[in-house]
């Protein structure tokens, strides 16, 4: 019997060159625009003059905050928020990756919200937030289909979403024609993570037909586009098929969460200020192997998903056999970094592995076979 709820409320632009509504979609919400962006990348593209000019053709008065890091900090999400109260911004436009958008929506959130971000993280009652406009230039973590905003804790490394219906973006703009400036030590494990928000959500508990559709539609598109515009940033028409892939994975991981990888990879990139996507590269084909038994049926749909040949294979096979072709698509993206060789050590392991039933709770209760804190530390090693 089908049974399940759905509830995403962003409007969704989507197709090249929509950025240039942008002025238009954000006189709706504000006249006074916070622009969240990173330090150099949409500067260095013309992007952030582009979009301050067609802000600014609508009478949107334009107020940058660009200090955005990889992997954001609680810190900056609080910094931006009071810059933002400071100026008397009333609309908060997110101008980049995954990184950007999640620290505007931090930024938007506590603009309203008083306190600590941490303590809403860790589940205090929530007032609301600016509206947030988000523009996304890379096809990585979603941002722009979800209400979560992951953010590090620069005081201990605890890195985990803050998850509110208030920061689901009001408009996300998801234009393809952005992406093609991305350089590759980006594009790969950015669209990696696509990959890993797909089949996790894909063979999660808290899955539901409806976000199972929409996976197995990314984990498809994503392994036929994501080599091609690797290789070849220009190709515009595998970036769309990837823009398109990241927008479902954001939903997906919305609807049904993500699973073990991001449980175990969270902590990494928290501790280590890793690139998730390469701590999700190393830590994917052991999530794999450990998990693929608990739901043979799902992970043989992958096997499918991503092209392998599984005519006349058993439905365990056909299973394996998805592990060696996701195998195949790390060597060719060229993620074969081992976590020892992100930085992780032996002697961090035990914080690793506590840390994850700590701040990724869900995430690894949410996959088809639930770890043991002893099991948690020996996928760690085996991935050194
Ligand atoms: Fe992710």
């Amino acid at each position: 019997m089908i049974d399940f709820n759905y509830y995403m409320p962003t409007k969704l632009l989507f197709g090249p060159g929509k950025v240039s509504g942008i002025g238009e979609i954000t006189k709706q919400y504000g006249t006074r625009a916070l622009i969240v962006t990173g330090k150099n990348s949409t500067k260095k593209t013309g992007l952030l003059d582009r979009v301050v000019s067609y802000l600014e053709k609508e009478d949107i008065e334009c107020i940058i905050f660009d200090k955005v890091q990889s992997n954001p900090l609680t810190t900056t999400a609080e910094e931006g928020a009071i810059f933002a109260k400071e100026k008397g911004c009333d609309v908060v436009v997110a101008l980049g990756g995954g990184s950007t958008i999640d620290a505007a929506k931090g930024i938007a959130f506590m603009a309203v919200n008083d306190g600590s971000v941490t303590d809403y993280i860790f589940g205090k009652a929530q007032i609301g937030a600016l509206p947030i406009i988000a523009v996304t230039t890379t096809a990585g973590t979603g941002s722009e289909g979800d209400c979560m905003a992951v953010l590090t804790n620069p005081e201990n490394n605890d890195k985990k979403s803050l998850k509110s219906q208030f920061i689901y973006p009001k408009v996300s703009i998801i234009d393809s024609e952005l992406m093609t400036t991305l350089p590759k030590h980006i594009i790969a494990p950015t669209g990696i993570d696509v990959m890993c928000h797909a089949m996790e959500a894909y063979v999660a508990k808290n899955s539901n037909p409806l976000s199972e559709i929409m996976a197995l539609k990314a984990i498809e598109l994503v392994s036929k586009n994501l080599v091609s515009v690797y290789k070849n940033p220009n190709d515009l028409e595998a970036w769309s098929n990837m823009a398109f892939a990241n927008t479902l994975g954001g939903m997906v991981i919305d609807a049904s969460g993500v699973a073990l990888a991001h449980g175990l990879e969270h902590p990494v990139s928290g501790l280590l200020d890793v690139t998730h996507g390469e701590g999700l590269a190393a830590l994917l084909i052991t999530w794999m192997e450990y998990t693929y038994e608990s739901s043979l049926e799902k992970f043989a749909n992958i096997a499918k998903a991503i092209g392998e040949d599984v005519g006349g294979l058993s439905i365990e096979d056909s299973a394996k056999k998805g592990i060696e072709g996701i195998k195949k698509l790390l060597a060719r993206l060229d993620l074969t970094k081992t976590l020892s060789d992100l930085g992780v050590k032996e002697e961090h392991i035990d914080w690793l592995s506590s840390n994850a039933l700590k701040t990724m709770t869900y995430a690894v209760n949410n996959n088809p076979k639930v770890p043991s804190l002893e099991e948690i530390k020996k996928l760690y090693t085996d991935c050194l």
